[in-house]
């Protein structure tokens, strides 16, 4: 099995072929994770350090998973913007990093571009957790993996993307990468957060929820992402939930069989009804969660295998 990338900084680089290895390794994850004995030496050696500039409960915490259960040395360092805030470029962040010598490095950082600089200037593996509103790649890869189980394939599938779109990583991560697997996405929202250009992406878009979610197989919500707004971008919270929440009577336009997810965190009674999110008949937002992981392991294992090959070279 080869992957051509020394990095995982997006979908953006991906072919169709990489996308598909990283979820056929990761079906093989799935099962060792429900199994009794989690514990595979495919990293074993390896130091994996997690540098998170930004808040994350979900993404770190299987990042963290992911590399002990493949049995690398995982290490969590405190960013918490702290060495932000004392003005440490991420070029010395960089340098100190290489100091310590580790393998694969897992970042999420505030700005966009951040974590692709990054990776010029260390000597390891990168993996890309999230970088503003720019690309948050395993999201995407475990949104995938979420919804080729559920529906059986990853092709010619309708799926509404549905809310803060402008704000959102996980939006262009994947738009990008349902787009590379030929579905058609449909993005729902108002206007006010649409990015501008959205026309280049090869989407549908929508601000009308029924409309929008006529016929599709996939609910995807987002969150209304309130740190990266500067004012005015929906009336209240209320009158947006009248509008975009997805409540059953909004869900009733989609297939009879689409599924809702989430990438969490939720706010509920903004963008999603609690009772739709809860409802294991439609929601399959805990299965995103549990993709996360073997996903998160399926990527740190190829690029392992790149970066083994390349030293031995
Ligand atoms: C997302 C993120 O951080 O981009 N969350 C996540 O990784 N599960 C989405 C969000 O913050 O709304």
């Amino acid at each position: 099995m080869s992957f051509p990338h020394a990095h995982l900084l997006g979908i953006e680089p991906l072919a169709p072929g990489d996308i598909t290895a990283i979820l056929d390794l990761a079906e093989e994850y799935v099962a060792l994770n429900r199994s009794a004995a989690k514990h595979r030496d495919v990293l074993a050696g390896l130091t994996q350090i997690n540098m998170f500039f930004e808040a994350s409960t979900r993404t770190q915490a299987s990042f963290e998973l992911a590399g002990k259960r493949l049995g690398a040395d995982v290490m969590n360092m405190a960013m918490q913007a702290s060495s932000l805030k004392k003005g440490e470029t991420l070029i010395d962040t960089a340098l100190t990093l290489n100091a310590m010598h580790p393998d694969l490095l897992v970042v999420r950082h505030p700005h966009s571009g951040a974590v692709d600089l990054l990776a010029q200037k260390v000597r390891c593996a990168v993996l890309n957790a999230g970088d503003g509103r720019h690309e948050h790649p395993t999201q995407a890869l475990l949104d995938a993996l979420t919804i080729r189980r559920a529906k059986g394939r990853l092709h010619r599938l309708s799926i509404a993307i549905c809310g803060d779109i402008a704000h959102s990583r996980v939006a262009r991560s994947n738009i990008l990468l349902l787009g590379k697997m030929e579905n058609r996405v449909r993005l729902v929202g108002p206007p006010t957060l649409m990015p501008a250009g959205i026309a280049e992406f090869g989407v549908e878009v929508f601000d009308d929820m029924k409309a929008g979610l006529e016929g599709v197989d996939v609910v995807m919500m987002l969150r209304l992402q309130r740190e990266r707004m500067d004012g005015g971008f929906i009336p209240s919270e209320r009158e947006y939930y009248h509008r975009y929440g997805l409540d059953a009577e909004k869900l009733a336009y989609a297939k009879e069989d689409a599924i809702v997810m989430h990438p969490g965190p939720m706010n509920r009674g903004v963008e999603i009804d609690g009772e739709i999110a809860d409802d294991i008949n439609r929601s399959v937002i805990q299965d995103q969660v549990e993709m996360g992981v073997a996903v998160r392991m399926a990527a740190m294992t190829l690029l392992a295998e790149g970066l083994r090959a390349r030293r031995a070279a």
